[in-house]
């Protein structure tokens, strides 16, 4: 396993049940969007991994899809059968799938290729578990990511804090543009002939504090910059957190947090 990919078993352990209760919430919004590029409809044999708290796969079986599902975080296959019971989940960690090649339709990735040492592997192995003339869907962030990410990262730099040293980057050798060019560049690289890649956009809105829950518990790479300094600097990371949200608030108090991400799909060689 890289370097980074054993950072992200720890970025993400234990963390379950806040990032249901955050950042969960916005990677919802593609999810309907991330079925529809893969044809999941009734009756498709349709694997999620890096499922999470189980919204794809949930949305899947609402689709009344056959619907199987991955994670590398036990704490987050344990949400996921809560949200969807009718799926089969189970702890596997890319590019190792427990599935023999060709056995699903489709297979959905929301926001995990951005997770993994090896993008282009993880691709790789979505697809060889696709049968031919399926199709296989991804989405990841944009670079900026957005501006409920912008807001910590701000408040983290006003508070004199930085990222955690021995926070592993992705080797150049396996990184990509994070573009709809270079996205979709990445699914035929994995060997998905004919990928396209589009860009959506939207305005997560959350209540201040449930956007900062997340990140105070550590969830995902702001998470892990915000919660590892020691406490005196957590407060005023917070402080100015508060100032900074302040200026995103709607009528309602909520924060309107404008994001960016790239949609991409491809049907596998028949
Ligand atoms: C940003 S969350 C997205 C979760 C979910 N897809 C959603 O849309 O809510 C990333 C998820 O990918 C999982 N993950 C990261 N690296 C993984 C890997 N190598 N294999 C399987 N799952 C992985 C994490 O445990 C986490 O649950």
């Amino acid at each position: 396993m890289s370097e980074f990919d054993e950072a992200e078993r720890l970025i993400w352990a234990g963390r379950a049940e806040a990032f249901r209760d955050s950042f969960a919430k916005l990677c919802a919004r593609t999810a309907p969007l991330l079925l529809d590029a893969a044809a999941v409809g009734p009756g498709t044999r349709v694997l999620d991994v890096g499922t999470g708290s189980g919204t794809v796969a949930a949305t899947a079986c609402g689709r009344g899809a056959r619907v199987s599902a991955v994670d590398a975080e036990p704490g987050m296959v344990e949400l996921a059968r809560r949200a969807a019971p009718e799926a089969d989940v189970r702890v596997a960690v890319l590019p190792d799938l427990p599935s023999a090649p060709g056995t699903f339709d489709a297979e959905v990735a929301n926001f995990v290729v951005n997770h993994v040492g090896r993008p282009a592997e993880a691709l790789a192995a979505l697809r060889a578990a696709t049968r031919p003339g399926g199709r296989v869907a991804a989405t990841i962030w944009c670079s900026p990511v957005g501006v409920g990410h912008e807001l910590l990262e701000q408040a983290v730099a006003e508070a004199g804090a930085a990222r955690p040293a021995d926070m592993p980057r992705l080797d150049p050798a396996d990184d990509f543009p994070r573009t709809a060019e270079g996205f979709a560049a990445l699914l035929e690289s994995a060997g998905l002939e004919a990928a396209s890649c589009e860009q959506i956009a939207w305005d997560h809105v959350a209540p201040p504090e449930e956007w900062w829950s997340g990140a105070a518990a550590g969830v995902g790479l702001i998470g892990q910059t915000v919660s590892r300094q020691d406490p005196e600097t957590v407060v005023r990371i917070k402080d100015a957190y508060n100032r900074i949200a302040s200026k995103h608030a709607g009528p309602d108090g909520r924060l309107v947090l404008r994001y960016h991400a790239l949609l991409a799909s491809g049907p596998t060689p028949a």
